[in-house]
């Protein structure tokens, strides 16, 4: 059978690092290709060499059998190809169809702004796919932006797509409409290169292959593989998926909230009476499908957002409205779920964004000056802890991988909080070695007699850290189990509006 892909030798070094190293690989029609590996193993930066984003410095890529050159985007468009990358890159301020027309009509490979929707509403309508065309961008949640990317590249006539990480923004039943749709995909014929962290996505798919430090150490059929296989190729070590929680009894309260409430944009209720308490040597889970206030609770909590109604308290005081910087001096340490967005400033290096808000602290200051070399043995150290793949310490942390940018945050909040820790999605798109790291060093800061909230779509996630699990649904807290003696399904129908039977 002739391949849809084809890539032959591929190498592409970046200044002092190789990040894909004689690459070859091969995907068939109508097939589901999974790129498997750790975090900078050179997943993305193999899709983007492919898509034209990046100019490989070896390799040939060929596409249904013949060699072509791919440029740019504009080439690798023109060959069909299409890639909904890792961190989007719509304009918010545009609707979805300027978004989807924009750039491809200058370059002469769209249609008029009347064809075009006539053409997007078909394949809407083809797909069961649902989104508003004149919807703003900034209106959508996460999970609908991705739809406006993949819409944007079946209307350019993709045959083959790139899909980098795409399940990492989505809710578990998103994640299931999207496999549904490209599952159809596939039946009509196009190709899909997938990303993804998740054993259970991959085992979804054809055929596997697994990439490590910029080589490919496999190709499989998934039926002839299995997921601790997969896990054994990508880390060359076994992964424990269970950590071991020590049985502690909480210590004094640390965190209350009581009847806390607040309100969107548009005066909506966002945060409606939430109520509950942290205690040290304890976390607590909070459940829910995203978009059910989880965010905002995050927010209200370290600051960024003000509460309309209702009691925040540190250790008995009250610190509703104080600032995000005078809630850090109070010892919260913040994980956000936007790691782009909120947690990193791109240019800074990664020594730079370790210390990001705590620059003033006396520990990284002889005089007036920063003590540079301080904050590089610190920076070099953590870079060791958390296996952050870079050359050293003065990378950007822009140009780090998805996975190894997280990793610059989670150790930065870890070492500077001394008391609350407010994790949202800690361990999202971060590969299995390293969730298992970032579960010990949450259990690990739970026996040093900090209070976690732990935000997770992963239920699997909080079963086995959590202490007690917040259910949220629409804003409310619909009830706060025990997760010794209640089931994954009774969270599910807290996570779905259900009241609970009278637990706590
Ligand atoms: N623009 C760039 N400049 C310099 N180095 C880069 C650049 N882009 C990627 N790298 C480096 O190349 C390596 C591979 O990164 P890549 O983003 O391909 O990893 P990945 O497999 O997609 O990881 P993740 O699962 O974390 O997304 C990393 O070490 C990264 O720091
Ligand atoms: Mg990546």
């Amino acid at each position: 059978m002739t391949t849809a892909l084809r890539v032959e030798g591929l190498t592409k070094r970046f200044a002092g690092m190789i990040a894909n190293d004689d690459v070859n690989f091969d995907l068939l029609p109508g097939e589901i290709h999974c790129l498997f590996g750790e975090n900078g193993a050179g997943k993305s930066t193999l899709s983007s060499c492919i898509f034209g984003f990046y100019r490989p410095d070896r390799g040939q890529i060929f596409v249904s059998g013949e060699p072509v050159h791919v440029g740019s985007p504009i080439d690798a468009i023109r060959h069909g190809i299409g890639m909904v990358h890792q961190h989007f890159v719509l304009v918010p301020e545009f609707t979805v169809l300027e978004n989807i027309i924009v750039g491809t009509q200058r370059s002469g490979i769209g249609l008029k702004a009347a064809d075009a929707r006539k053409k997007l509403s078909r394949i809407c309508e083809s797909y069961g796919i649902v989104v508003d065309l004149d919807a703003y961008v900034w209106q959508l949640p996460v999970g609908r932006q991705q739809w406006v990317e993949i819409l944007k590249a079946l209307y350019l006539d993709a045959r083959i797509l790139i899909l980098d990480e795409p399940t990492a923004v989505l809710t578990p039943g998103e994640s299931r409409i999207l496999f549904n749709i490209i599952g159809e995909m596939c039946a009509r014929g196009l190709s899909i290169i997938l990303i993804t962290h998740k054993l259970a996505e991959v085992m979804q798919s054809n055929r596997v292959t697994v990439l490590r430090k910029g080589r490919v150490v496999a190709t499989l059929k998934t039926s002839e593989t299995s997921p601790d296989e997969l896990v054994r190729l990508m880390v060359g070590r076994d992964v424990s998926f269970s950590v071991a929680k020590p049985a502690l009894a909480p210590g004094e309260e640390v965190l209350a909230v009581e009847g806390l409430t607040a309100r969107g944009h548009w005066g909506e209720t966002v945060l409606n009476n939430i109520s509950f308490s942290v205690a040290r040597h304890e976390i607590l889970g909070i459940a829910g499908v995203a978009g059910n206030g989880q965010k905002e609770l995050f927010e209200v909590l370290c600051g960024v957002r003000k509460p309309d109604a209702g009691a925040i308290r540190l250790r008995g005081e009250d610190v509703a409205g104080l600032t995000p910087r005078a809630l850090m001096d109070r010892g919260v340490g913040h994980i956000p779920d936007d790691r782009f967005r909120e947690g990193l400033v791109p240019e800074f290096s990664i020594a730079e964004n370790l210390v990001l808000g705590w620059q003033r602290s006396p520990k990284y200051r002889t005089g007036l000056m920063m003590d540079r070399r301080a904050i590089a043995d610190l920076a070099r150290d953590m870079i060791a802890q958390y296996q952050i793949a870079a050359r050293d310490e003065t990378v950007a942390a822009g140009k780090l991988s998805g996975g190894n940018a997280q990793k610059v945050i989670i150790a930065r909040e870890f070492l500077h909080a001394s008391g609350l820790i407010l994790a949202n999605q800690p361990t999202r798109g971060l590969d299995v070695g390293v969730i298992e790291y970032v579960q010990r060093q949450l259990l690990k800061k739970r026996g040093e007699g900090f209070a976690i909230v732990l935000a997770s779509e992963e239920l699997s996630d909080l079963f086995s850290l959590a202490d007690r699990i917040a259910v949220m649904f629409k804003g409310e807290i619909m009830g706060i189990v025990d997760p010794r003696t209640t089931t994954i399904a009774e969270v599910g129908v807290l996570m779905a509006g259900g009241r609970e039977g009278g637990r706590s």
